[in-house]
């Protein structure tokens, strides 16, 4: 049999695997030359960006949980003028795709980031992370509530020429109803999902285990979640989604493809082992040579109910 394709196209972007890293975890897509094999990675969301640089929590900032990690980094970025000059000239040098992750205190924010990142040579797309408080709505994160996603949606719609993919949060009663919405404001795909908030203690000081005391749940704890929310969502829209939540092996990331996903992201894993990006694309070759899968493309939403 003839090499499967293990690319993948989203909102008109092409990825040449089906991996990609998750925001947050792979920081501004260069820092982990020395370690990882960049040639099975598809793509790079980079850290959130804010316009101005932000400093974070606080620590502690990262718990060890069981299969899992919680972490309150607080959004620590450098803001958008330095990601230009600084870091997007170095992502350009890779031959990967690459997503810019953006964060608003407001509507107005957002619809600049959006503005700035346009004119913005080698910048792929624009991941929207709508788990933000909206400082104008008594701090409401923007991603649980269907209209105000939609809203944030559209005002960075209009900025843009890139395609735009909301991040959804799981917190939420029915995500479904987020992802209708913001489908409708024009997003062009989605990713499913971020992290899950989450809360651990130390008993013998009586203090939580964070500074910030809430923080994000990730890692191989939150898959089953993610993969459900993957259904449902590609279940409930036309626009292609991108699976996130807990991958560590090929078996994971089918598990979302089949469930709906385009493509999937890698996160917390990447920290565990580097090479959890050769293994898992190795593995995906595998897997769609023994069931004589000629793309990988073919096995989005594939599940049989
Ligand atoms: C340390 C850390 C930092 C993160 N920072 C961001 C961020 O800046 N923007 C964002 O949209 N998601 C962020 N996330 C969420 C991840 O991109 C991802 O959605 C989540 O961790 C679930 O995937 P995983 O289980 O593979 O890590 C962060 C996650 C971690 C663990």
């Amino acid at each position: 049999m003839t090499k499967p394709d293990l690319s993948v196209t989203i909102a008109g972007i092409h990825f040449r695997t089906p991996l990609i890293a998750a925001s947050g975890t792979f920081g501004y897509g260069t820092e982990y030359l020395d370690v990882v094999d960049y040639s099975a990675i598809g793509g790079i969301v980079v850290k959130g960006l804010y316009l101005e640089p932000r400093e974070g929590c606080a620590p502690p900032r990262i718990w060890e949980t069981p299969s899992g990690m919680l972490n309150a980094i607080g959004l620590q970025e450098v803001g958008i003028e330095k990601f230009v000059t600084e870091k997007m000239p170095r992502l350009c040098e890779l031959d990967t795709s690459v997503l810019v992750n953006i964060c608003g205190s407001s509507l107005e924010e957002y619809a600049e980031l959006a503005r700035i990142l346009d004119d913005v040579d080698g910048v792929s797309g624009i991941e929207m992370n709508i788990s933000c408080p909206n400082v104008h709505e008594g701090g409401i994160l923007f991603g649980c509530d269907p209209n105000m996603a939609a809203r944030v949606t559209e005002a960075v719609k209009k900025k843009t020429s890139l395609p735009v993919i909301p991040k959804l949060s799981p917190n939420v009663t029915d995500i479904t109803a987020v992802a209708r919405e913001v489908e409708a404001a024009g997003a062009d795909a989605l990713s499913v999902m971020n992290t899950i908030p989450a809360m651990a203690i130390d008993v013998e000081t009586r203090r939580p285990r964070l500074k910030n005391i809430i923080g994000g749940l990730s890692g191989p704890a939150i898959r089953p979640i993610a993969v459900r929310l993957v259904y449902q969502t590609a279940n409930a829209v036309q626009i292609p989604v991108i699976g996130i939540g807990g991958i560590a092996s090929h078996e994971d990331a089918l598990e979302f493809l089949l469930a709906g996903a385009s493509a999937v992201q890698i996160g917390t894993m990447g920290f565990v082992d580097p090479s959890v990006w050769r293994k898992t694309l190795d593995g995906l070759e595998d897997y769609c040579r023994r069931h004589a899968v000629a793309a990988i493309s073919e096995l989005t939403g594939a599940v049989e109910t």
